[in-house]
C-alpha cells in the first residue's frame, strides 16, 4: 500500500486503533466524488452534495473527539464557478443549510468556525450565514474547523506576495528581510498558527491531485487517497486514513535515528 486506502467499505476499517500521542494537529481533506456517488445512485448531483455536507457534520465532530486542532474542508474552490448555475448556487446556499442546522452541534462540542477565501465574493446570504457561524462559535476553544470556501492556493500566494510587495514599495520591508514565515504570514491561513500547514492532507474518490489546495502549506504534509467517495466518508474511514498517516516516518527533508 503507498498512501493510498483501496478498501470501498469503510465498516472494514473500523477495527483500528490510533496511537493518541500522534494525532496530526492538521487535518485537511478534498471532499471528492460527490457527483460520481450521486451518478451511481441514479440522483441528481446536487444530491451527492447534501449527502456530502452531512458527511461534513459526522466527520467534524468525529475529528473534533479523536483530538485534532485544525480540520480544513475544501468545500468551494476559486475554479468551481466553471461548474453549471443551478450546481453553484446549490452549493453557495449549502453553507446556509449547515451552520442553520448545525452551529449548536458546534457550540456543544466545543468547535470554533473559521473561513479561508475570496469571501466577499460569494453571494450575499452565504457571507451572512459565514459570518453568523464565526461570530456564534468565536469564544470556542476546542477545534477549529475551518472551510475553504471560494479558495485558491495560486491566487491566495499571489495575494499574500502583493501584500509583500506593497510592503517592500514602501520602504517598510527589505527584500532581504522577506522569508518563509514572511509567506506564511501573508497567506490566508496565518490565522491558524502555529497549526498553518496540514500534518495531513486527505483526497477521497480514487484521484490523485492537489487542485489548486494549499500549494506552500503541503510541502511536508503526508498525502493519503482513499477510494471511498466522500459521502460514504466515515469515522472509521478519517481513523483509517489517520493509522496510514501514523505508519508514515516523517523526516521534513532529515534522516530519522532509524536510518
Ligand atoms: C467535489 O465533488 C465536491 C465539491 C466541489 C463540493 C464539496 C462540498 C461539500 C462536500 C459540501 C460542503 C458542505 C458545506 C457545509 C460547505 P465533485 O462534485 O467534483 O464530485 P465528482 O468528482 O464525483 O463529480
Amino acid at each position: 500500500m503507498f498512501g493510498f486506502l483501496n478498501k470501498e467499505d469503510p465498516a472494514d476499517n473500523d477495527n483500528v486503533t490510533l496511537d493518541p500521542q500522534r494525532i496530526p494537529a492538521h487535518v485537511a481533506i478534498i471532499m471528492d466524488g460527490n457527483g460520481r456517488w450521486a451518478k451511481a445512485r441514479h440522483l441528481p448531483r446536487v444530491a451527492g452534495h447534501k449527502e456530502g455536507m452531512n458527511t461534513v457534520k459526522k466527520i467534524a465532530i468525529a475529528a473534533s473527539d479523536l483530538g485534532v486542532k485544525v480540520l480544513t474542508l475544501y468545500a468551494f474552490s476559486t475554479e468551481n464557478w466553471k461548474r453549471p448555475n443551478d450546481e453553484v448556487n446549490y452549493l453557495m446556499q449549502l453553507p446556509v443549510s449547515f451552520f442553520d442546522t448545525f452551529v449548536p452541534d458546534l457550540v456543544k462540542n466545543n468547535v470554533r468556525v473559521a473561513v479561508m477565501g475570496y469571501v466577499d465574493k460569494l453571494p450575499a446570504a452565504t457571507q451572512k450565514a459565514v459570518r453568523d457561524a464565526i461570530e456564534d462559535t468565536k469564544d470556542c476553544d476546542g477545534m477549529v474547523l475551518n472551510f475553504a470556501l471560494n479558495y485558491g492556493s495560486r491566487a491566495e500566494i499571489v495575494s499574500g506576495v502583493q501584500a509583500i510587495a506593497e510592503k517592500v514599495a514602501t520602504g517598510e520591508l527589505a527584500p532581504q528581510a522577506i522569508t518563509s514565515a514572511t509567506l506564511d504570514q501573508a497567506l490566508m491561513t496565518a490565522p491558524l498558527a502555529p497549526y498553518n500547514d496540514p500534518d495531513v492532507l486527505i483526497r477521497t474518490s480514487g484521484e490523485e491531485r492537489i487542485s489548486n489546495f494549499l500549494l506552500w502549506q503541503i510541502a511536508y504534509s503526508e498525502l493519503v487517497f482513499t477510494d471511498v467517495k466522500w459521502p460514504d466518508f466515515t469515522a472509521a474511514t478519517l481513523k483509517a486514513c489517520l493509522a496510514d498517516y501514523q505508519s508514515r516516518d516523517r523526516r521534513f527533508g532529515g534522516l530519522t535515528d532509524k536510518k
